[in-house]
């Protein structure tokens, strides 16, 4: 291993000199000194992966050296050279701690062996701790990881939440963890010895919700056989996550805000008012404040949710956890399907940061599932085992199927070979978007100008460059409104 920082101990002075310039050779760092005290003043400064020590030193000898490396550094390993004969020295210096020992006269060769083996242990400690690092509590809450810096942001809000008892609204698009978060949250708060009951209000009738929220007495309506009672009732004391929060019906929404202001609720065709202690989680993956513009969603049951608001950023905006996220799931999948793969391949690696994830952390969890499932290779995960169709192009069928993870891959492919291989609309699309750029540089950014060089309304062409994302910096005095 390259850079590993060593401390060499020895008081003959050739000996010394020859052993550094065979292990500067190598790569790696090295600093010496001829007696024990001054090897242990520098050990006790400056931090080393290896300590080698003489153990026949005037001073301070090769066994102190030893014992205050590990009272210094534990981490720290020691390889104490011998004279021959000694053979109880060496092993005394085992029994303390040392890595190994080598027997003068010795090789440089056999030196220089020992170290990398050393080399080796050190590397595998350091990997292990960074996953571990990873695994830390500072980048995972309740299973959800990240490293990102807005995901770092998230996992501090899901924590305060936690410990809050407060209402929560999670947005973010599909895919992204807003379950997980819910999880999380209840999961850590104080109620976590009591139910989370989950709805999901895009799956049922107004009717249905309505029971299914609230519960029914027995006849409440035709088929109401018996009592029953709804999510709220069951997750008293708990937490209710109402999935799909937006698609609430306005009837409901009334009900459930006055459920929240009021701590109590009827049953359907009850007299009786029931009281439950809950805590509100709700979710959804559209804009719910456009929603309350449009009045499509109530303003204050909006307010009162989004006391605490989580919002998941899309997986193509936190580009540095997608590694993380992909090689934890690796070794989860790997070890629970008994195989015992080691990692993706550099290019696997390479396509699976640049792809967009449109399903986000789900896609890519079903993309990682395939590599481990269907990958023939016992040690990594290649490009081809993380595609969909046997016939993939990619694969090296043939071009009729391919999945989106392979087809942006092919596309980034061919396009630095100077070919895009995409579809006819979106060839014309990137077309459309680069006249327009074009024509909009022209005529300095007037768009009122450019829709009529382009044959477009003003309101047409506006409508374009909000779909292409071109940004109406220019919109000087000259111009007219929409
Ligand atoms: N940050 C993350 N770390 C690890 N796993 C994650 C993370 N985010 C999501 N997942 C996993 O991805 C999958 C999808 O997450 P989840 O079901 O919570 O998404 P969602 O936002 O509720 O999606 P939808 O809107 O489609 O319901 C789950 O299996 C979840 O465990
Ligand atoms: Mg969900």
């Amino acid at each position: 291993m390259k850079g590993l920082t060593i401390l060499l101990v020895d008081d003959e002075p050739l000996m010394r000199l020859s052993m550094v310039d065979a292990m500067e050779a190598v790569g790696y760092e090295v600093r010496a000194a001829s007696t024990g005290t001054e090897g242990i003043q520098l050990l006790r400064q400056n931090p080393f992966d290896l300590v080698i020590t003489d153990l026949r030193l005037p001073g301070a000898d090769g066994l102190a050296v030893l014992k205050a490396t590990k009272e210094a550094a534990p981490e720290t390993e020691v390889v104490v050279i011998t004279a021959h004969g000694s053979m109880e020295t060496a092993v005394g210096a085992m029994r303390l701690g040392a890595f190994d020992y080598i027997t003068k006269p010795f090789q440089m060769d056999e030196l220089l062996l020992i170290v990398e083996r050393v080399g080796r242990v050190v590397r595998l400690r350091r990997e292990t701790e960074e996953s571990k690092e990873i695994h830390d509590d500072n980048f995972r809450f309740g299973g959800i990881l990240g490293a990102n810096s807005r995901m770092r942001e998230v996992l501090d809000k899901v924590r305060t939440a936690a410990g809050s008892d407060v209402p929560v609204l999670i947005l973010g698009e599909s895919g992204t963890g807003k379950e997980l978060v819910a999880n999380a949250i209840h999961q850590n708060s104080p109620r976590n010895h009591h139910p989370l009951i989950k709805v999901s209000c895009g799956a049922l009738s107004e009717a249905l919700l309505d029971a299914e929220l609230f519960g029914h007495e027995k006849g409440a309506f035709a088929g109401a056989s018996r009592q029953r009672r709804g999510r709220f009732e069951l997750a008293h004391r708990g937490t209710l996550f109402l999935d799909e929060i937006s698609e609430l019906p306005a009837g409901i929404q009334d009900k459930v805000l006055r459920l929240l202001q009021e701590r109590k609720f009827w049953r359907l065709g009850g007299r009786e008012s029931i009281e439950v202690d809950v805590r509100l989680v709700g979710a959804t993956r559209v804009d719910l404040a456009q929603a309350v513009e449009k009045g499509r969603f109530h303003e204050d049951l909006y307010r009162r949710l989004n006391t605490v608001q989580v919002t998941l950023p899309p997986l193509r905006q936190r580009t540095d956890d997608i590694m993380i996220i992909a090689d934890h799931l690796l070794h989860d999948y790997s070890s629970r399907m008994n195989k015992r793969l080691k990692g993706f391949s550099p290019s696997a690696r390479d396509l699976l940061s640049r792809y967009s994830f449109p399903g986000n952390v789900r896609e890519l969890e079903k993309i990682i599932e395939r590599g481990v499932t269907t990958g023939r290779d016992h040690e990594m995960v290649h490009p081809a085992d993380l595609c969909e169709f046997p016939s993939c192009p990619f694969t090296g069928g043939g071009p009729q199927e391919s999945c989106g993870f392979c087809h942006e891959g092919l596309a980034a492919e061919s396009k630095s070979k100077g070919v895009s291989l995409t579809s006819l609309s979106a060839a014309r699309e990137e077309f459309e978007k680069s006249h327009i750029l074009s024509v909009l540089e022209r005529v300095e950014g007037n768009r009122t100008a450019a829709a009529k060089v382009l044959g477009l309304s003003r309101k047409a062409l506006g409508d374009k460059c909000k779909r292409y994302g071109i940004p109406s910096v220019t919109e000087d005095a000259g111009e007219e409104g929409e």
